[in-house]
């Protein structure tokens, strides 16, 4: 049975929401629909955290295996305590220095929160967004259980076109708040293991986390070998796939271009149409080649790459290219986000190029 709906899409100004929109798509929640709202990573599809039946139409809409548990947001610390406890004092100082904003946390949780939302587990992850418009909507319908508002495995939606793509027909309402500030989704952090371990580098840099955690862990192994072993739940290597194949180069630049564009050459030469996603600088270097060509602005500006990587993804697709080329940029910061996406939208094949 797959739950079918005609869905509304409603605009909102994302930094004043309108309170008569906010009341509807809340009401909407609260009655066990489903609502695509803006957040300041990605856009999420929500559904009332508290309610079992509701949440089990997330993962019919999306697609999503059921043992992949989602982030339930909060819009203020009361509501921590009503889905979270033996809430740790790094819990606390964590929140208030980062929340509202891109960092998720993993605690125990309350009985409070059907197991469908946590996919089974003893533990609960936690956000407090600090988009205007999730945190209006969370304040009238009560904590939401979000994923990513997309198909699985596709790459996440940044702007609401892209949840309507990939959900119309499947959802009640779409909340239009246009595209997101940050692009890539929140760091997730693993709080109930010694040392705590980021599970997914996100939104919140390392380097930050790393300030309150100096002995912080990075559990995601694929960061570093490209192995396909998942460690955590929904960190396969196979996600955020556009329909085109992604080849992600990596290694000194100057010499990695020679090499993108050497593939390009050969691949167009066979007939297969080929796309190039990389900062602008990068691109004159294919001019003259038939590529359809994706910017992501200019390679030092991290968050602008961010904020372009998906919809970079999804428009190429949408361009019909078979091959997408990508390049590795600095890891650092956002950038460990970055590449962490690229590498698996590539499902870890990564051309390594020597100088
Ligand atoms: O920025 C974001 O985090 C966005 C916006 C909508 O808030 N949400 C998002 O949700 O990216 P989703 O479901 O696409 O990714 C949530 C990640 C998954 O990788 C999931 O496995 C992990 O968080 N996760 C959720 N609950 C967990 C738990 N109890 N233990 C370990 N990992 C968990
Ligand atoms: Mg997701």
């Amino acid at each position: 049975m797959t739950y079918r709906a005609k869905t509304r899409l409603i605009q909102v100004d994302p930094h004043h929401p309108q309170a008569e929109v906010v009341e509807y798509a809340a009401a909407v929640i609260r009655s066990g629909g489903l609502v695509a709202f803006p957040t300041e990573t990605v856009y999420g599809l929500g559904a009332s955290a508290l309610d079992g039946a509701a949440v089990a139409r997330i993962f019919e809409a999306k697609g999503r295996p059921a043992s992949d548990p989602l982030i339930v947001h909060i819009a203020d610390l009361d509501q921590l305590a009503q889905v979270a406890r033996d809430i740790p004092p790094l819990a606390e100082t964590l929140a208030e220095q980062f929340w509202p904003g891109p960092l998720t946390l993993v605690l125990r949780k309350r009985a409070a929160i059907p197991t469908t939302v946590t996919a089974g587990r003893e533990t609960v992850a936690v956000r407090m967004p600090a988009h205007p418009v999730a945190l209006a909507l969370i304040r009238a319908a009560g904590p939401i259980a979000a994923p990513s508002a997309n198909r699985f495995a596709r790459p996440s939606p940044t702007r609401a076109g892209h949840v309507m793509d990939d959900l119309s027909g499947r959802i009640d309402v779409v909340l239009d708040g246009g595209p997101v500030p940050i692009g890539v989704e929140s760091t997730v952090l693993n709080l109930t293991t010694r040392p705590p371990a980021v599970l997914r580098p996100g939104g919140t840099p390392l380097e930050a986390l790393r300030e309150f955690i100096p002995d912080v862990r990075v559990e995601t192994r694929y960061l570093q070998t490209g192995s396909t072993e998942a460690l955590a739940p929904g960190m396969m290597l196979k996600h955020y796939s556009p329909e085109a194949e992604v080849l992600l180069f990596d290694g000194p630049r100057e010499a990695v271009l020679i090499r993108m564009v050497r593939a390009a050459r050969e691949l167009t030469a066979v007939g297969r149409r080929v796309g190039v996603m990389a900062p602008d600088d990068d691109l004159t270097a294919f001019a003259g080649l038939a590529v359809e060509t994706a910017p992501l602005g200019e390679e030092a500006d991290l968050p602008g790459v961010a904020q372009a990587l998906f919809n970079a993804l999804r428009d190429l697709d949408s361009r019909g290219v078979e091959v997408i080329l990508a390049r590795g940029l600095a890891r650092e910061g956002l950038g460990l986000a970055i590449w962490d996406r690229l590498l698996r939208s590539a499902e870890g094949r990564v051309i390594t190029v020597e100088e």
